[in-house]
């Protein structure tokens, strides 16, 4: 590959850009509100409940030490439909709220650069007890559910998206995080790029531990379809585009370590 477009790349990584960057032209230090934490949805919306997060403790889990210890990429998952329960436990581990500050800003249980948050969650659901199939989108803020449509051949159009990787078909639902870049920008400009990759796989990370605890399974997925998963969910591509992707299914037996 020609060396100017690594060395392009490479400086992706870095964070030279910072020193080049006019701070005080950012949205934020212009006095621009600063974007809604979590996208909007309309009045009247399929709403669907989730056991609180604090009502997790019908969980039996496992110790950190061995979630960590037992944690690997998952491609192969039983028929065992995941609970709502254990989707909620999920979905509160990945993205869930524990403070909230002011419209603007909202502590969760992963990391992100000052607080921005930009990820949003999407679920592709094959077989979870209590929710029909179909694409739903999580309201960190209400721990709720969004039910965004049910689609004709959903499993099949999931695995096309993936470049026909099989997992998200045989999975009971997959994780798909899309990012809205503006959340990031707002604060940090063209230092936001970077952050937002980082911030994406402290989602899956933490999807991954969770995961072990309840006796289930998840592979991060990087290598996708953009434009086929992006009109899957329906988002624009452009202010709105899916960054990772995550199938989970309860292990097989046999799989356990
Ligand atoms: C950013 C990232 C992207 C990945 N993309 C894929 C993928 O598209 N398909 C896949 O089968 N595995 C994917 N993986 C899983 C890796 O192959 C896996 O983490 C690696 O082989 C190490 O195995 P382990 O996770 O079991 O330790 C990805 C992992 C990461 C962190």
């Amino acid at each position: 590959m020609e060396n100017s477009l690594i060395q392009q790349y490479r400086y992706f990584l870095k964070d030279t850009i910072r020193k080049h960057i006019d701070f005080s032209e950012t949205d934020q230090n212009r006095g621009i509100a600063p974007p809604p934490v979590q996208k909007p949805f309309p009045a009247g919306a399929a709403i669907k409940e989730l056991p609180k997060p604090d009502a997790l403790n019908n969980i039996p889990g496992i110790s950190l030490t061995d979630a960590i210890k037992n944690r690997k990429s998952r491609r192969a998952y039983s028929k065992k439909p995941v609970t709502l329960e254990e989707l909620s436990y999920l979905l509160w581990a990945a993205q869930g709220i524990r403070q909230t500050i002011d419209t603007g800003h909202a502590y969760r249980t992963v990391p992100s650069a000052g607080c921005r948050h930009a990820l949003e969650t999407y679920l592709c659901v094959l077989n979870v007890e209590g929710l029909e199939t179909g694409i739903y989108r999580y309201l960190p803020l209400e721990h709720k559910l969004l039910f965004e449509f049910a689609e004709d051949n959903l499993k099949e159009k999931i695995v096309e998206a993936v470049f026909r990787q099989p997992y998200p078909g045989k999975a009971a639902v997959t994780f798909i995080w899309t990012v809205i870049p503006y959340r990031m920008e707002w604060r940090y400009g063209l230092a936001a790029h970077k952050v937002i990759a980082i911030d994406a796989g402290h989602a899956c990370q933490n999807l991954y531990l969770a995961c072990e605890a309840i006796g289930a399974g998840t592979c991060a997925i990087a290598a996708y379809d953009q434009e086929a998963i992006d009109g899957l969910l329906r988002v624009d591509g452009i202010d709105e585009f899916t960054i990772y992707i995550a199938p989970v299914g309860k292990v097989k037996k046999g799989d356990q370590q």
